[in-house]
């Protein structure tokens, strides 16, 4: 399973950095290429020596190849990786990625990586459950990294605790789950509507909302790592696409998203309407800026079209479409009129009632109501955990 997968390995300054050599074995035994990148302090621990042996490939851990000044080109090696395993990964070096420090070649080629990244921490046990390092780890894997969890055990320090990096063989075993891995979603044409729509009022004004297109780009790259070809359709707002199954199409106004939605809905297998579009729009926004009059002002507006609403309309037995409800009373009751009245297969429900849910926040709190289930209910969560929800539900969905 593991035949010609090109894992690159990170190693840092830890005492476990010596089963970084048993993992390079096994690596290597069940058929993976191997390329070592080490933090000077891991030399420390381990030699370079030891690390290229095994790997059959030079352990590098500066900008510069040789004598000569050669240039270590860390583009090139992160482009390389199918995974990126960083084992051990201390809490330096796991402060510093968070952060986005670059002052070594590791880091250099861990903000240069393209691929998925999996981290083995290992560290004594009060660094390990510092409130700094847990919301480092937090931090990371809501960049979509995977955390392998450290063993509780016996720590170099002569403490017993939490801290002790996973066996070599446990990390084989993630390596392999994680190319064995199903890709759920592979062939299939998603569409996600994100962030507000700005109604022009003038060529200066609008009227908009505080939506920030995070939830719908977190569900966009769970979905685009599950093998779907995703298209996002964003309305204002920054949109950072870290995957090439990603097409980013940017629209203003409800009017454009309507357009560039029903323009590419009859493809679509999945539609996931996550922005917050304005529901009315000025009826004659003004050419020139609105000079200041009265003490007073009117600005009449009409209503725009339910994207959501008319794509239920068109959809097919074989479409899939999905809601987003944020309230702010009677919550269930609207989630659940909506999800009939836009012929939703399923909605997400948040409430600006919860704490840490709805706009511009990282996290949120969800209820999935569909017609034929139970409700299903998930506590407070990152947005990247909570799009993983939403994208189980949808797949439950597919295959009932
Ligand atoms: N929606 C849409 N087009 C609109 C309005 C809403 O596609 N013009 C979608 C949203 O993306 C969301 C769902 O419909 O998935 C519900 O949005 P919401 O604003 O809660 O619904 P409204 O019908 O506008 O109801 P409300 O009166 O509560 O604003």
């Amino acid at each position: 399973m593991l035949k010609g997968k090109k894992i690159l390995l990170g190693v840092c300054g830890s005492i476990a950095a010596y089963k970084s050599a048993l993992l390079i074995r096994l690596l290597v035994k069940a058929g993976c290429e191997v390329r070592v990148v080490m933090t000077s302090s891991a030399k420390t621990f381990i030699t370079p020596l030891t690390l290229s042996t095994l790997s059959k490939n030079p352990a590098v851990s500066s900008f510069e190849k040789d004598e000569q000044g050669q240039w270590e080109n860390h583009v090139e090696l992160g482009l390389w990786a199918d995974l990126f395993l960083i084992a051990p990964a201390s809490a330096n070096t796991l402060a510093k990625m968070a952060n986005g420090l670059c002052d070594n070649l590791l880091l250099a080629t861990y903000l240069s990586a393209k691929c998925p990244v999996m981290l083995a921490p290992a560290m004594d046990l009060d660094m390990y459950k510092h409130p700094a390092t847990l919301q480092n780890l937090k931090t990371l894997q809501s960049f979509g990294h995977q955390v392998l969890d450290a063993n509780h055990g016996e720590l170099a320090s002569g403490l017993v605790g939490e801290g002790r990096m996973a066996e070599p063989e446990e990390l084989l075993d993630k390596v392999e789950s994680h190319f064995a891995k199903k890709k759920r979603f592979e062939g299939k044409q998603v569409l996600i509507t994100a962030g507000p729509t700005f109604e022009k009022i003038d060529p200066v004004r609008f009227i908009g909302n505080h939506s920030s297109g995070k939830m719908g780009l977190a569900i966009a790259h769970v979905l685009a790592r599950e093998g779907a070809h995703v298209q996002l359709i964003a309305g204002p707002g920054k949109y950072p696409v870290d995957s090439d199954s990603i097409t980013l199409v940017h629209v203003s106004s409800a009017d454009e998203m309507y357009e560039a939605v029903g323009e590419r809905y009859p493809k679509s297998d999945i539609t996931i309407f996550a922005a917050a579009v304005a529901d009315y729009r000025p009826v004659s926004p003004a050419e020139e800026k609105i000079k200041k009059a009265g003490e007073s002002m009117t600005i009449e507006l009409i209503k725009n079209k339910d994207i959501a609403a008319e794509m239920g309309q068109r959809k097919s037995q074989t479409q899939i479409n999905v809601g987003f409800a944020l309230e702010t009373e009677n919550e269930e009751q609207h989630a659940r009129e909506k999800l009939v009245k836009k012929n939703f297969d399923l909605i997400v429900l948040n409430s600006l009632n919860d704490n840490g849910a709805g706009f511009s926040v990282d996290t949120n709190k969800i209820t999935i109501f569909s017609v034929d289930q139970k409700p299903k209910h998930f506590e407070l969560k990152s947005k990247q955990k909570v799009a993983e929800d939403i994208v189980d539900c949808i797949h439950e969905k597919i295959q009932s």
